[in-house]
């Protein structure tokens, strides 16, 4: 769902839900006292009701904070606004994590309190207005008011759970991805994938406009195929969606300990430049000077037709738009915003996984959207052609059984 739409969605939601949730607790609470169900009971049972009501309103709140952020964390969806608001400006600065969960779970709570006070004064406006209705009457009314909103909160989050149980086939980036656990799954040693995509890289970027910035999107926790390009670009600049994933690579640009070991690939980009024995000072040399061609890190998100507000002579986008979703028409739209990055005239390098429903990362699936060489082609069209005499390469790299797919597509491609 793109933002706009998610925004859309959860402000209608809001809308209904509020409307809903006062409409049914003020009719249940109304209800009790009109039943004269509890009229018998003395002042401190009242407010003994009163306290217990309370309780279950705090237990439904529980609920509802719960499938709030589930919903939100897969969706980007709320039925409260202020909490997707709280939620998306953490998220921004602070990555998905539990700072995001915290400040949406706050902004929910806040505003479900804030939601009481008319309660309130309806119920003792009223009392004080007029003889007919009791302090115990106004006591009553709010009781049963809290255990509406407190069964309407159960249900609201046993709803959302059903749905997004129904919808969920697939780990979210959001709550799931562990950079960590993708860099140790994958890149230990130069997997079959990768001896294709680097090589193809070193290559393909020989058609790349020297001395100009360089722009890799969805390049993850990874810096593999950043190598290639080192000699060419004036800047390289790395976007993701994640912060947590930039972060990753910070810590290697900082020499941090710990840092991922990036130097077989390396090495690997070396021979497939021409160089069939790279020596460790080589392998420094190229790190270095990748290290000082990395200017900017970038969080983007295919979802915005304009991930950033500049274009460039050459992006490179590996295994993002195609393993970022399980669903074909949002693949092509994520394509569509990111080569929207190309400049005229330039150069993409894009590299997918072929026909792959799921990857694995530390046990978990991950989205693919199930492409296919035809699909990128037509997903370039009309703006982009592929370049190569042989069009898109599919690779076969038999890795279905360690991940999950069994050939990748690589394409280079130039604007009109
Ligand atoms: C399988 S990883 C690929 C990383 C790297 N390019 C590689 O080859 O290893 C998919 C990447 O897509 C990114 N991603 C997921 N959703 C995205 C979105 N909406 N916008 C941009 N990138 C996204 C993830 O953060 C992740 O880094």
């Amino acid at each position: 769902m793109s933002p706009a739409a998610a925004w859309a969605v959860s402000l209608a939601a809001t809308a209904a839900s509020t409307y809903a949730l006062d409409a049914w607790a003020a009719a249940v609470g109304a209800g009790l006292v009109a039943s004269g169900l509890l009229a018998d009971l003395g002042h401190r049972s009242v407010v003994v009701f009163l306290l217990v009501s309370y309780a279950a309103w705090v237990f439904g709140l529980r609920a509802g904070l719960q499938a709030n952020g589930s919903l939100l964390a897969a969706t980007g969806t709320s039925t409260n606004v202020l909490s997707k608001l709280a939620y998306d400006l953490t998220r921004r600065r602070f990555g998905a994590g539990r700072a995001a969960r915290l400040a949406a779970a706050v902004a929910y709570t806040g505003t479900e309190i804030a939601k009481e006070v008319p309660y309130y004064l309806a119920a003792f406006g009223a009392a004080v207005a007029t003889e007919a209705i009791t302090t115990d009457q106004a006591l009553i009314f709010l009781g049963g008011a809290n255990l509406g909103a407190a069964f309407y909160e159960g249900a609201l989050a046993r709803l959302t759970r059903t749905v997004l149980g129904r919808h969920r086939r697939h780990a979210s980036f959001d709550t799931d991805w562990v950079p960590g656990e993708y860099l140790t799954d994958y890149y230990r040693t130069v997997e079959p994938d990768e001896i294709a995509t680097i090589a193809f890289l070193v290559d393909a970027l020989r058609q790349a406009e020297r001395d100009q910035p360089i722009l890799y999107f969805g390049t993850g926790p990874t810096l593999h195929h950043v190598f290639a390009c080192a000699e060419t670009a004036s800047e390289i600049h790395l976007g993701d969606y994640l912060p947590e994933n930039l972060a990753e690579i910070q810590r290697w640009i900082e020499r941090a300990p710990g840092a991922h070991d990036w130097r077989p690939f390396v090495r690997y980009t070396l021979q497939c430049e021409g160089n069939p024995w790279p020596t460790d000072a080589e392998v420094t040399a190229r790190e270095d000077l990748t290290r000082a061609k990395i200017t900017t890190l970038v969080r983007v998100d295919a979802r915005h037709p304009r991930p950033l507000n500049r274009s460039y002579p050459t992006v490179v986008s590996a295994y993002c738009a195609d393993s970022a979703t399980g669903d074909r028409a949002t693949w092509q739209l994520f394509m569509r915003h990111i080569t929207g990055l190309v400049q005229p005239g330039g150069l993409f390098l894009t590299a997918a996984l072929r026909r792959c429903r799921g990857y694995t990362v530390g046990g978990k699936t991950f989205p693919g959207a199930d492409i296919d060489e035809r699909d990128l082609r037509g997903a370039l069209r009309p703006d982009f052609e592929p370049l190569h005499e042989e069009g898109i390469e599919v690779i076969p790299t038999a890795q279905h059984g360690a991940h999950g797919y069994a050939a990748i597509l690589l394409c280079r491609a130039r604007r009109a």
